[in-house]
């Protein structure tokens, strides 16, 4: 067995809420990675998780009206089964109610109370309770919680210490010393940025009597100890930290995968409560930005959460994976949208990938009764071309890997497709086939060989595709199993036969246009009742203001009056129809919409519009002039 090691983690999730985007993106980042470090030979130890206890749970709990510890089952499992689902390669799913990541956590606060880096204080201060912690003044935006816009509430309580400040010179020392310890860079400076300033102390406990689903401090009963003190310690626990063998060789080997709303626990708090336990800090911090929607942040009051089992139901797994890991660049924000991932599987996969696949195999099924020679002759100047972009696309990939940059390594990727694509174009084999058999067979070979390397390198990201490609090209191998030495020009193995298969990604015809024309259609169309009608309160609004929305593409803020009243309404109608043409316009609002916020602009209605199916919006204005106001029956 390898000697190389390799551990990467995941947050573990709170169990307030079942996954979403954001919590798959880090999910199938993480898994093909392990992927990845499997591929070039690594023992890995995947973990992740659920994180289980304090106030938010409590809370969600209480509102869904179950026994927290029943709640927190409920929703622990969703997230494995959504996992399994993904089909996640995780080593371990640990969750911080197990038995036996309780009595670590209690091992190492009694540990440090008894070195004397846990005190008893009192505290006063704003606490936000979405994050469940304080806040300084500084880190608070115009008073608010930057996360929850909510204004903080001022506690003051008697609760145990962590002597985080003690360690704040030894950090910056082994931040500088260690450059790479915090990527991107960005995410380095930011923790570097919180230490220019005095670090406090972290307050590490709650009173049973405010908070009871937690893990008792071992030693004062009344206390239970805060979120982070807990939930951190899951990457010792789940690896079976201190007796397991598995946990002395995987520990020094951490990579911990994040997005950059949890920075701060794991850039201070984590490493200065390693050291205060006296255990070796994780090797790497690795942060990627966010998953926005096109209206912003996705939460559920908005509504717009994207599920990801809704996603791969429609549109498979693997497309999923690669849009998610294509479209970001690591480390900063992007924007979901349908659209955009299905612009990606009409063009990049089913186009440049499939269509490739399928129109080599259909030329050697033609012209070479679906087997390729074992021996062709001398490489022609374009073969070689072919073969060294193969080995600069491999090279390129491995150290895009080795930065997280995904989104490259699959552009190295798409690098070769293209390249076999170009050589397939030039080379013309079907003219070879009517006088040149032996360049014929040479020609053919190279492009099976170089889709025999695209498969290969492609099966940690898309490991369903990576399967499908061997399975066409008549190699009998699971991909899971292949190593990246075979990824090397020239070591294919024998081949057989060739099966060529369905296409690996059929196209979304009519693009999203029809995905949405489908939407529509697909609960059939549902009768009414002229009193479930009549609930809507439609009326004349004459547009009286109109601007770009600051921040979007899509959307413009209206102001509209109906009668005496005026309202705010956002509306998706920015490359639709210029501002300054609205105001005047008369339109057809539905007016008791429940009110949203917007991009932080709260909107009083909803604007009514025809699309076509090429995405075309047409408002709905009258036909004859009436005062703004009236009634639409
Ligand atoms: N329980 C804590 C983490 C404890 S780890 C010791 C927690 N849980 S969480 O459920 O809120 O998950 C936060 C993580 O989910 C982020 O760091 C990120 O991995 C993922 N994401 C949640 N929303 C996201 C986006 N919109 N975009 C990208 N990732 C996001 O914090």
């Amino acid at each position: 067995m390898s000697d190389r090691v390799f551990y990467i983690t995941t947050p573990i999730y709170y169990v307030n809420d079942v996954p979403h985007l954001g919590h798959a993106y880090t999910t199938i980042l993480a898994d093909s990675v392990a992927r990845f470090k499997r591929f070039t030979g690594h023992r890995v130890f995947f973990l992740t998780g659920t994180d289980e206890h304090g106030d938010k749970i409590a809370q969600a709990a209480a509102k869904a009206g179950e026994d927290v510890r029943a709640y927190a089952d409920r929703i622990s499992a969703v997230f494995r089964e959504t996992w399994d689902a993904l089909q996640i390669t995780y080593t371990h799913f640990v969750r911080t109610t197990d038995p036996l990541h309780q009595r670590l956590v209690q091992d190492l606060l009694q540990r440090i109370y008894d070195s004397g880096d846990i005190y008893l204080g009192d505290y006063g201060g704003k606490y936000c309770f979405g994050c469940e912690r304080f806040y300084t003044e500084r880190e608070l935006q115009h008073g608010k919680c930057p996360d929850h816009q909510v204004e903080p509430t001022f506690i003051k309580e008697r609760n145990y210490f962590f002597r985080m400040g003690k360690y704040q010179e030894r950090l910056v020392k082994h931040l500088e010393d260690h450059p790479n310890f915090i990527r991107p860079e960005r995410y380095r400076n930011e923790v570097l940025a919180f230490l220019r300033e005095p670090l406090e102390d972290l307050c590490i406990s709650r009173p049973v009597s405010r908070l009871s689903w937690g893990i008792p401090l071992p030693f004062d009963p009344n206390y239970v100890t805060y979120v982070w003190f807990d939930a951190l310690i899951n990457y010792l626990s789940g690896l079976g930290y201190p007796d397991s063998e598995t946990s002395h060789s995987f520990w020094p080997e951490a990579n911990h995968l994040i997005a950059k709303d949890i920075v701060k626990p794991h850039g201070i708090y984590w490493p200065t409560m390693l050291w205060a336990a006296g255990i070796p800090l994780y090797r790497h911090l690795r942060v990627h930005g966010y998953w926005k929607v096109e209206w912003g942040k996705m939460s559920k009051s908005l509504g717009n959460v994207v599920r990801p089992l809704d996603l791969t139901h429609k549109y498979g797994r693997d497309t999923l994976r690669y849009f998610l890991l294509r479209e970001m660049v690591f480390g900063l924000d992007a924007t979901f949208s349908e659209e955009a991932m299905i612009n990606r599987l009409n063009s990049d996969l089913a186009n440049d990938l499939g269509n490739l696949v399928s129109r080599v195999l259909t030329m050697i099924e033609k012209y070479l009764k679906g087997r390729i020679p074992d021996q062709v002759g001398p490489e022609s100047p374009e073969d070689h071309e072919l073969r060294h972009q193969a080995d600069a696309s491999r090279a390129t990939l491995l150290r895009a890997v080795d930065e997280f940059a995904f989104n490259r390594a699959l552009e190295s990727l798409w690098g070769l497709v293209n390249a076999v694509n170009k050589y397939v174009d030039s080379t013309k084999p079907w003219e070879l086939s009517k006088k040149k058999p032996q360049a014929l067979e040479r020609v053919l070979s190279h492009a099976w060989e170089a889709l025999r390397i695209v498969g290969l390198l492609l099966s940690p990201f898309l490991p369903e595709t990576g399967q499908a490609i061997a399975d066409q090209l008549g190699i009998d191998e699971n991909v899971e199993e292949a190593r990246i030495e075979q990824a090397v020009w020239g070591s294919r193995p024998t081949s057989g036969m060739i099966r060529k298969g369905p296409p690996l990604f059929p196209r979304m015809e009519g693009g999203f246009a029809a995905i949405r024309g489908q939407e529509d259609a697909e609960p059939a169309n549902p009768e009414i009742s002229l009193a479930e009608f009549q609930r809507l309160n439609l009326r004349v609004a004459e547009i009286t203001r109109a601007e770009s929305l600051a921040g979007s593409k899509k959307l413009l803020k209206l102001t509209v009056r109906l009668g005496d009243e005026e309202r705010t309404v956002v509306a998706g109608l920015q490359g639709q129809y210029a501002a300054e043409g609205l105001i005047g316009k008369k339109v057809a609002l539905v007016t008791n919409l429940k009110a949203a916020k917007i991009k932080g602009i709260e909107s009083q209605g909803m604007v009514l519009a025809a699309e076509d199916a090429e995405g075309h919006v047409v408002l709905l204005t009258p036909d004859k002039d009436i005062p703004p106001g009236s009634k639409i029956r």
